[in-house]
């Protein structure tokens, strides 16, 4: 695998639902360690590209490699575990007695200790791996700058908080590649700068990204390189700058 083997390579995905063309044939390489952003109109076809990277959604037509690696039609829990590829859902988990660090040292131990057994195990090679769970916990806690509530349940915390202890807990698994839709949604304008910093802080730290966003002013201020889909195909890519001067992307968002 050269080094320029992109982390994800989709070709030519196609997926309809009923009549409804959601994707046409799209072609996108994410290369290692950049933060693309994707924008569109809405109904655009973002989510199901998601979907279908995920293996939520079979798609009808077209190809998936991760690190090279032929994943086409592999269901979502192999290319979560085997992939290291990960995505955070709209939808907000956490467990809601436990303390952030606790919540994280659990989301680790999913990961760490496949088998129920070997959660129990009392060899010394475990407690050392809890232990750098527990490290592990705590930087992560101090990324998202959750220290201030670091004793209070997961379930007192505020939803903005709660995304980002998600977003932690993602990152337990050491991911490749985290793929973000709309992270940014129902959050407290006070707290948007933490999530865009702490996706920043992953991202310098190797984390590649793909973030579906809506607010447009964050992702050209977030992203390195902007990927526009409209109806279901790739409308225009290339970096903020030109896309916000691209007529053709004005004229989607802008047009009926
Ligand atoms: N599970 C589904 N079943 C049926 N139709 C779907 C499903 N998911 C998406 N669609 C349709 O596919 C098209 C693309 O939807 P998608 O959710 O991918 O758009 P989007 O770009 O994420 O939009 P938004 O910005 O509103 O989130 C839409 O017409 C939508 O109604
Ligand atoms: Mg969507």
């Amino acid at each position: 695998m050269s080094t320029s083997t992109p982390v994800l390579g989709i070709r030519g995905m196609a997926k309809s639902y009923g009549a409804v063309q959601a994707l046409r044939g799209v072609d996108l390489d994410v290369k290692a360690g950049e933060l693309l952003g994707i924008i569109g109109p809405n109904g655009s076809g973002k989510s199901t590209l998601f979907d279908c990277c995920t293996g939520l959604q079979t798609p009808d037509a077209g190809t998936m490699h991760l690190d090279g690696r032929d994943i086409t039609g592999w269901p979502m829990h192999r290319v979560a575990r085997e992939g290291r590829f990960l995505r955070s859902f709209q939808k907000t988990v956490v467990f809601e007695t436990m303390t952030p660090v606790e919540s994280l040292i659990t989301a680790g131990q999913m990961f760490a200790f496949p088998t129920l057994a070997s959660t129990f195990s009392i060899l010394p090679s475990s407690r050392r791996r809890t232990a750098a769970l527990k490290a592990r916990a705590e930087e992560l806690i101090d990324l998202v700058g959750l220290s201030v509530v670091r004793e209070q349940p997961a379930g007192k915390l505020s939803f903005g908080q709660q995304k980002l202890l998600q977003f932690a807990s993602c990152l337990m698994a050491e991911p490749r590649l985290i793929l973000l839709d709309e992270p940014l949604a129902g959050i407290n304008p006070m707290l948007i700068e933490r999530v865009v910093a702490s996706i920043r802080r992953a991202n310098e730290l190797g984390v590649t990204f793909v973030v579906i966003e809506h607010n447009i002013d964050v992702i050209m201020g977030l992203a390195s390189r902007i990927v526009v889909l409209d109806q279901g195909a790739i409308l225009e890519q290339g970096a903020p700058a030109t896309i916000v001067k691209s007529p053709k992307v004005v004229e989607a968002y802008l047009g009926g």
